[in-house]
């Protein structure tokens, strides 16, 4: 199959390519190569024609919750402790009813198509049914992500908080069952974060981790009343980063950290060497007061760091809104450090695209041997006021939203909207 039209892709952060007028060719869903014109060898393979349209990967979003969709915009007047005890943990217990799960994770599911992210990393709750509804629909609605039944056994409300032996239990059969069920969806060991789980449950999801060999998400120094705490729960451990460790839980380019804002050298350095993806929540992280992430610092120190929407926390699951809001702080922040330069826009579409598509596999960029996951784009031209490629991108990462996404791949087959 041929796709002509105006491909922007990012190969590294500071690389932004932009294909004007050319030909993508894509063979059993992988990208094969561009063209300036349809080559004669073409013969009677399909070419799609999007004119004037940009094309650009499809958004990864690395820390989203599935259940908080219903909470988005809410409780923002408080701070994470008490914004979970009042509004997120009541709207988690609901999904005890597998009914009202499949309800809800539908419409997340259909929101993040419309929004353009096809490739993902989410937390479920702690109930295993409403957990495996999620995996079969995502699987079935064509996206490919990961998605962990949440492990909670402390300081949670009675209708969140499980008995260790069965939240192990149940978290080995829901891995069991995708690796033998689902092909695009994959099980993703999820403490929630180090409040809420024990010493024992930890050592034993280190150990589902190894025998599985499991990749892992959780959320690690967003709050300061949350790392004081931390500290208080594990005087022993020199930081929060050394508590994962400590328990296996931070295995080798296989772990998402969500905020990481209170971080210390030698837990950045910790972190760095494990090949930890910083989840960078701005949006989030301005909505809960937590904090601002120092990103240009942590990107010059060889970091991982994505941006997520951490919805709820994050109001909106829509990535091009992450990106610009993104770009914002790191302006404002920029402003107070004169040393530091500003995310880019480049950087931004990265940060979306190809850096956290790599957790998952060959996605979020059109070079060769990448699966064409991808979003056609329709910007407006007015007569007289013809965009560049470039333009079109900017203007619908400020301004854009589902109605300027007129086509939505992955693997190079259509994705249909519901
Ligand atoms: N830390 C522990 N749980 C959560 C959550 O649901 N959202 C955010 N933002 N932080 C958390
Ligand atoms: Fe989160």
């Amino acid at each position: 199959m041929f796709l002509k039209g105006n491909f922007l892709y990012t190969p590294s952060r500071t690389e932004l390519t932009i294909r004007e007028n050319q030909y993508a060719h894509i063979e059993n869903g992988i990208v094969t190569g561009f063209t300036t014109s349809l080559p004669e060898s073409a013969g009677a393979e399909k070419v799609i024609d999007y004119g004037q349209d940009i094309i650009i990967p499809a958004f990864v979003d690395l820390h989203i919750h599935a259940p908080q969709y219903i909470n988005r915009g809410l409780g923002f007047d408080e701070e994470l402790l008490p914004w979970l005890e009042h509004y997120t943990f009541p709207a988690e217990g609901k999904f005890a009813d597998p009914v009202f799960a499949r309800r809800v994770y539908t419409a997340f599911l259909e929101r993040l198509k419309a929004e353009g992210t096809l490739c993902f990393s989410a937390f479920a709750t702690i109930h295993k049914e409403a957990t495996w509804q999620l995996m079969e629909l995502a699987e079935t609605m064509g996206f490919k992500a990961y998605i962990g039944k949440v492990n909670m056994d402390r300081n949670a409300p009675d209708y969140l908080l499980e008995d260790t032996d069965q939240s192990l239990a149940d978290t080995e059969e829901l891995t069991v069952r995708c690796q033998e069920e689902l092909h695009r969806v994959r099980f993703i060991a999820t403490p929630r974060f180090v409040p809420s789980t024990t010493e024992k449950l930890m050592t034993g999801l280190g150990r589902l981790c190894e025998k599985y060999d499991l990749p892992v998400q959780s959320h690690l120094s967003e709050n300061r009343n949350e790392v004081a705490w931390v500290k208080e729960l594990h005087p022993d451990l020199p930081s929060y980063t050394d508590v994962y460790d400590a328990f296996g839980l931070l295995r080798q380019d296989k772990t998402i950290m969500a905020h990481a804002i209170y971080l210390s050298d030698k837990e950045k350095s910790l972190l760095g060497n494990k090949g930890v993806y910083l989840a960078h929540c701005a949006q989030s992280n301005a909505n809960l007061t937590s904090g601002i992430m120092p990103l240009r610092r942590n990107l010059e120190q060889g970091l991982t760091c994505t941006i997520a929407s951490d919805v709820a926390a994050g109001h909106t699951p829509a990535m091009n809104k992450q990106i610009a809001l993104t770009i914002e702080i790191s302006k404002l922040h920029a402003l107070q450090h004169d040393t530091e330069k500003a995310l880019t826009i480049g950087e931004g579409l990265y940060l979306a695209t190809k850096g956290p598509g790599r957790f998952y596999g060959r996605t979020g960029s059109f070079e060769t041997g990448y699966a064409f996951d991808a979003l056609v784009i329709h910007m407006d031209d007015m007569e007289g006021l013809e965009r560049t490629p470039f333009e079109k991108l900017q203007q619908f990462i400020y301004d854009g939203d589902d109605r300027n996404i007129i086509a939505r791949y992955v693997d190079g087959e259509l994705v249909v909207r519901g």
